[in-house]
């Protein structure tokens, strides 16, 4: 049977690889990497650096485009559908092609494959379409969220609190009430107007990587800042991806 390995790369440092990684990489024939966006030059160039590093033995490292999204469909559950049941075929195709009966292939995975990554969505449709036998495993990997959190030197949730992940797009709808801490990520354009500028903001961009950058303080008086610091670092780069926590003024 084929084998895949699921590993976690951390958010742009090669040193955030757990062990567990490192030994997993030791035992792989091929690397998939399916990336997207204008980040996709750097995010690409890392995970090559790391499989240079880490795998000790030949190996291919098989890039794909992921399918096109329509992205103002008219029937949008069924443009969806279609989106997945495109990607599941590319990865079934992808699996099959470039690794034999009793291979190994990785995919590696930004951050850790459990937050905002559909990796595992994907390899679960392939299983069920039932075409391809193989098994996968899963390695952690360090996410933005706990790089953000270790870049400012602080606990995301307060004594005993929860703490809510969640996105730009749910956020432009409102911070929901009693969320002691969130964690807000996939924001392309923050619009910090409609919060209480007395809300404590972390941020963080290029969290990892030697790019990090980081601000933290009150809503009302590092929101245009930041607003200011992303709009600069995008148009250096070509690309920005950032991540930050918000919380209330009562904070322990
Ligand atoms: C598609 S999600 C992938 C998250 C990833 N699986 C993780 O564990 O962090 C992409 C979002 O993660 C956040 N992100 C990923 N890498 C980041 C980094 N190096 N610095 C800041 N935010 C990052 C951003 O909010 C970005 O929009």
């Amino acid at each position: 049977m084929r084998r895949i390995r699921v590993i976690g790369i951390g958010t742009g440092n090669p040193e955030h690889l757990t062990l567990q990684a490192v030994r997993a990489l030791e035992t792989v024939e091929a690397v998939f990497v399916l990336d997207k966006g204008a980040e996709k030059a750097d995010l690409v160039r890392l995970r090559r650096e790391i499989c240079e590093r880490f795998v000790p033995k030949p190996y291919r490292f098989v890039e794909a485009q992921d399918p096109e999204r329509d992205r103002a469909p008219s029937d949008y559950a069924a443009a969806v559908e279609a989106w997945h049941t495109a990607r599941a075929a590319l990865y079934e195709a992808l699996i099959e092609r470039e690794l034999e009966e009793g291979a190994c292939g990785a995919f590696l995975v930004w951050g850790d494959p459990s937050l905002y990554d559909s990796t595992l969505r994907i390899l679960e449709r392939v299983a069920a379409r039932g075409r391809l036998a193989f098994a996968y495993d899963v390695i952690p990997g360090i996410t933005s969220v706990q790089a953000l959190a270790a870049g400012h030197r602080i606990a995301l949730n307060r004594i005993g609190g929860p703490v809510h992940i969640t996105t730009g797009r749910a956020l432009a709808r409102g911070l929901p009430p009693g969320t002691g801490s969130t964690v807000v990520m996939l924001d392309g354009d923050p619009r910090f107007d409609h919060l209480d500028p007395d809300l404590t903001i972390y941020w963080g961009a290029y969290l990892g990587s030697p790019e990090e950058i980081l601000l933290a303080g009150r809503l009302g008086e590092v929101g245009s800042e930041i607003r200011r610091l992303r709009a600069e670092a995008r148009a250096r780069h070509g690309w920005i991806m950032d991540t930050y926590l918000l919380r209330g003024p009562d904070a322990a």
